[in-house]
């Protein structure tokens, strides 16, 4: 198999009019399928039940983007059964025609991209410039994962030689597997969590998160014309509490890939550690969790720069991001200049529906929506609101960029993932301070820091204890294969997505020794 090397897709910034014009046009055919149905893919076959989950526009929630078939335990049965009976063909496969289907699928997520990238616009509100960054992410999970994948063919494991004996060791696939994706990232996470597995010979059973279950039929319709054979990928749109936690707890689950809440991640690590009647295995879990991610800027450092990044990382798709800054902090001398930019800055950020492409759109949905909002009322008694703090006019689920300063460590809005645009500000004395106080909640996803000061560069670079530290740079974004991604401590079982490594965890070792 002879492929160019990995790269990055690049990421559309719509400066050309060329580019504004298709995404004006691709807008528009995504809003005249709005109503559209899909069912379930289920071994192969696209499968309708009699529930629907209906998934709304946040920027204008009467509007329906689409319904797609919701499954239950009986869908969830056959999934799995599906997924089994395929993997004992797909597990043979060789590795080559495992990835060529891989590099099928980018190429047609490729030729879609720009219909994908409305459909995120309007069925969760990022702004364009973000879809099209998470498109191209789903895009290089695809891309690096397929090339990545042949490090593991068979034979590549070197183990010692011994005399009188043939000893090789090779890696297995695990069997079936079950995908559970959050909402923020329905493209890039989604297909990224299913690409991984399934790359090296596992199948899976995807269920995607019930706000976007649109964009994930659009990934099951590029699966099915890439070719993937049936029960290979199978999607089950349900409930989380339901359909999510049956087959978490299910015996012939064979390992669960999760990214979402402290809350619901913690409660798969419980339910998987049970052994279910009829399991026979030790069931594999990957969590990649929430943060509570920090920015330290002290007075060495460049102020314009740090402004940028500081607005870009905190209010990025609504703070929605896990790697996105909800805190800012800031050593004594840096305080007042750092927090007078920021605000300037963030005044004139803009809110609206996504499709008119603002600085901020929506928030993803009602229950976000509560949630920001309630933080925002603890946050007034814990420090003082100096800019935003409310919900904006209209239909759409809009927030107003909200900042805190002087915000107590030990505040909750300090502590707790609020997951919106919200910053808490605080002061420390100097950079000792400002590292003990990053490293101080229970989270550890990214983190950055600006500073002209080599020493502490690579004081933090040592000491500030998350997944992805970034210096003098925003903290969002990780490329794939560049920034393999995934945190420490509470934020999760450092997985590290796009990573080199990332394939091994859906692997195992088997050693064969035979004597002559
Ligand atoms: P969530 O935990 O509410 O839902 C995630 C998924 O789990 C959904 O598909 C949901 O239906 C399902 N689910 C809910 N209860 C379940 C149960 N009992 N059993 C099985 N599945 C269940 O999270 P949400 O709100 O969708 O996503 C936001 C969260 O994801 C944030 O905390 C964010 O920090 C985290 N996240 C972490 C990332 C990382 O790489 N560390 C990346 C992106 C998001
Ligand atoms: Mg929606």
């Amino acid at each position: 198999m002879t492929v160019e090397p990995f790269r990055n897709q690049p990421v559309e910034t719509f400066a050309t009019e060329e580019a504004r014009r298709e995404m004006r046009e691709a807008l528009k055919r995504v809003r005249s399928e709005f109503g559209r149905h899909y069912p379930l893919y289920l071994g192969g076959e696209w499968v309708d039940t009699k529930d629907q989950i209906a998934s709304r526009n946040p920027s204008a929630p009467s509007q329906v983007v689409g319904t797609v078939a919701k499954a239950g335990k009986a869908e969830a049965e056959a999934a799995l059964e599906a997924a089994w009976k395929a993997f004992k063909t797909w597990k043979d496969w060789p590795q080559e025609d495992r990835s060529r289907l891989l590099l099928k699928a980018a190429a047609l997520m490729k030729r879609r991209r720009r219909e994908l990238e409305a459909t995120l616009v309007y069925e969760i509100g990022k702004s364009w410039v973000e879809a099209s960054a998470e498109v191209a992410e789903a895009i290089d999970f695809l891309e690096y994962y397929a090339r990545q994948a042949l490090k593991y063919k068979y034979p590549s494991v070197e183990v010692v030689p011994y005399p009188g004996e043939d000893n090789e060791s090779f890696y297995i696939p695990l069997g079936a597997g079950v995908v559970i994706a959050p909402w923020n990232f329905p493209i890039a996470i989604f297909t990224g969590m299913m690409a991984g597995p399934v790359v090296v010979g596992n199948t899976v059973v995807a269920k995607p998160a019930e706000d976007t279950v649109v964009i994930a039929a659009k990934v099951f319709e590029i699966l099915h014309e890439a070719g993937f054979p049936p029960g290979v990928v199978n999607l089950l749109p349900g409930e989380g509490k339901e359909v999510g936690a049956y087959l978490v707890e299910h015996p012939r689950t064979r390992f669960v890939n999760f990214t979402g809440s402290l809350e619901v991640g913690l409660w798969i690590q419980e339910a998987v550690s049970r052994l279910a009647p009829g399991q026979r295995w030790i069931k594999r879990v990957f969590l990649e969790l929430g943060g509570k991610d920090a920015i330290i800027v002290d007075e060495t450092a460049d102020l314009e720069a740090a402004t940028e990044g500081i607005l870009v990382s905190a209010y990025g798709f609504q703070g929605q991001k896990c790697s996105a800054a909800s805190r800012l902090i800031l050593t004594e001398k840096a305080y007042e200049p750092v927090l007078e930019r920021v605000l300037r800055r963030a005044e004139r950020l803009v809110v609206g529906p996504a499709e008119e492409n603002p600085d901020l759109g929506p928030v993803a949905s009602k229950a976000q929506e509560e949630k920001v909002l309630s933080y925002i009322e603890v946050g007034k008694g814990e420090g003082r609101l100096v800019l935003g703090g409310r919900r904006l006019e209209g239909e759409g689920y809009f927030i107003a960029p909200t900042l805190f300063a002087e915000v107590p460590p030990e505040a909750r809005i300090a502590q707790e993932e609020i997951f919106g645009p919200v910053l808490s500000v605080i002061r420390v004395k100097d950079f000792g301070e400002a590292l003990e106080v990053a490293n101080g909640t229970v989270y550890g996803l990214t983190g950055g820091v600006y500073s002209r000061k080599r020493e502490h560069l690579e004081r933090a670079r040592r000491e500030f204890h998350v997944g992805n530290l970034y210096l003098n740079r925003k903290i969002t974004g990780a490329l794939v294969g560049v920034q393999p991604f995934g945190g420490f401590n509470l934020s999760g079982t450092d997985t590290k997505a796009g990573g080199p490594d990332y394939l091994l965890h859906f692997l195992q070792m088997k050693s064969v020794a035979e004597r002559f």
